[in-house]
């Protein structure tokens, strides 16, 4: 079964070189594993809450996206997108902040912050605090349940939000019927963090970093400027406590870090220690740097790609949700005749209509399936790419042919689900063609 994991990010600053090996190379890395779904995106709205310089924010956008991209973030395998281009997240957040409990807001960390610097300055509680501080966490939570993520990688500081936005969907699937996977953080504990220039972490308010992508000269110069102790040229080294060391570890392979061990016992001067990692690190960044600068000149290249992006998600996904999502809370065609009843659970329950589900194999191919429940209704195909995956779910919702010819889904004597001319699964194990088409029927008019 594939995993759905999605991971949202601030649009703020060009990262360092810490972020790269703490967050961006990983994430990246893991994007690229079978059995994986990805979702990035670009957490414009958020952006919003701390900043209310729409230039920043416009150039923030743009270089945060153009660095994922140059460190080979591929949209074609993940959905990229940026947050805004999915109103949709907008439209949840207020069926979420109906089932939000205002008590549990209150205990959130970021603006219990706020709070407390107000107490403690003598002013209002409230004082400078915006109630889009305050729903943060709603809109975090309409992120990820918008997409029924499994996982969401994050910091420490962010679990929080993951609890709140499990809570959210409890209390909808409770109220509405199982609409909602119930997320759950990944905590990074065994991330890599990058020393800074002193030895601190290496953190932006240390004013200790190296710049992801400075040009190879500036490059040299701050990694030279790395602290070292005094120890002349031919006396022994310390790799213990070395920031050289442990960055040139982040970026070397086992044997060239047993080299570079090896020369710290041998006295290697700090000077020539120095250029190697600059060689080392440069080798690697060069042509990240490149990319990010050529990305960075075509912003209509980027702005197509995050559209793409987003518009794919918007069809396949967040707008078919959205309508079952509006359905079950009772934002209804006034003349649709609906067996689901208000108020009471279990008939709520019972009316979840089936759902497709969307994951990729450990193949590395792309599957879906139709359940109702437990009951396995439809098994699809493998696709190559996401996109094809997801036309062959919007084709069968919508009972059109995966070309342009409008054919109704069929189903042969052997159980083989075709669209067309083209076999999209095969009938679920005990599922009888009949109720697997009026499983369908009900996405008429969802697809749009
Ligand atoms: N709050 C996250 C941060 O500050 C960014 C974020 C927004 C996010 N929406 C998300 C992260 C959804 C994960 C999932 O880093």
């Amino acid at each position: 079964m594939s995993l759905r994991v999605l991971t949202g990010i601030k649009p703020t600053g060009v990262p360092h070189l810490g972020n790269y090996v703490g967050a961006i190379r990983p994430a990246v890395a893991a994007s690229a594993a079978p059995g994986v779904e990805s979702f990035f995106f670009l957490a414009d709205y958020h952006a919003l809450i701390s900043t209310q310089d729409p230039l920043r924010v416009q150039r923030s956008t743009l270089e945060i996206a153009a660095s994922w991209l140059a460190c080979g973030l591929d949209p074609e395998r993940v959905s990229f997108y940026r947050q805004s281009d999915v109103p949709e997240t907008t439209e949840l957040t207020w069926l979420l902040t109906c089932v939000a409990g205002k008590g549990l807001l209150n205990r959130a960390h970021a603006y219990k912050a706020a709070v407390d610097r107000n107490r403690a300055e003598g002013g209002d509680d409230d004082a400078g605090v915006t109630a889009g501080l305050y729903m943060y966490p709603v809109l975090m939570a309409a992120d990820i349940l918008l997409f029924n993520a499994d996982k969401v990688p994050v910091g420490r500081d962010q679990v929080q939000h993951i609890e709140m936005a499990r809570d959210f969907a409890q209390r909808f699937n409770h109220l509405y019927g199982e609409h909602f996977t119930l997320p759950e953080a990944v905590i990074e504990e065994q991330v890599a963090t990058l020393p800074g220039l002193d030895g601190r972490k290496m953190s932006k308010s240390y004013d200790n970093v190296i710049p992801l992508f400075a040009p190879r000269e500036q490059l040299r110069k701050v990694v030279f400027s790395i602290v070292t102790d005094s120890r002349a040229p031919g006396e022994p080294k310390d790799t213990e406590g070395s920031a050289l060391f442990q960055i040139y570890q982040a970026f070397a392979d086992a044997g060239e870090t047993g080299a570079m061990r090896s020369a710290f016992a041998e006295g290697i001067a700090w000077g020539e220690a120095k250029e190697r990692l600059f060689e080392r690190i440069d080798g690697e960044l060069r042509p990240l740097r490149e990319r990010y600068q050529a990305l960075v000149a075509d912003p209509a290249g980027i702005e197509r790609v995050l559209r793409a992006g987003g518009e794919r998600l918007r069809d396949e996904q967040a707008r078919p949700f959205l309508a079952r999502l509006r359905e079950a809370v009772g934002l209804r065609d006034l003349a649709a005749r609906s067996d689901a009843g208000a108020g009471d659970d279990d008939d709520a329950a019972k009316a979840a209509p089936p759902v497709f589900k969307q994951y990729r194999e450990a193949d590395g191919r792309f599957h879906f399936k139709l359940v109702d429940g437990d009951l396995l209704l439809l098994q699809g195909e493998g696709f190559e790419s996401p996109r094809d995956c997801g036309r062959a779910v919007a084709a069968l919702k919508s009972g059109t042919d995966l070309g342009s010819a409008a054919a109704a889904p069929r189903v042969d004597d052997a159980g083989r689900v075709w669209l067309g001319g083209t076999a999209v699964g095969a009938l679920g194990e005990g599922v009888d063609g009949e109720a697997l088409l009026r499983a369908l029927a009900r996405f008429a008019g969802t697809a749009e």
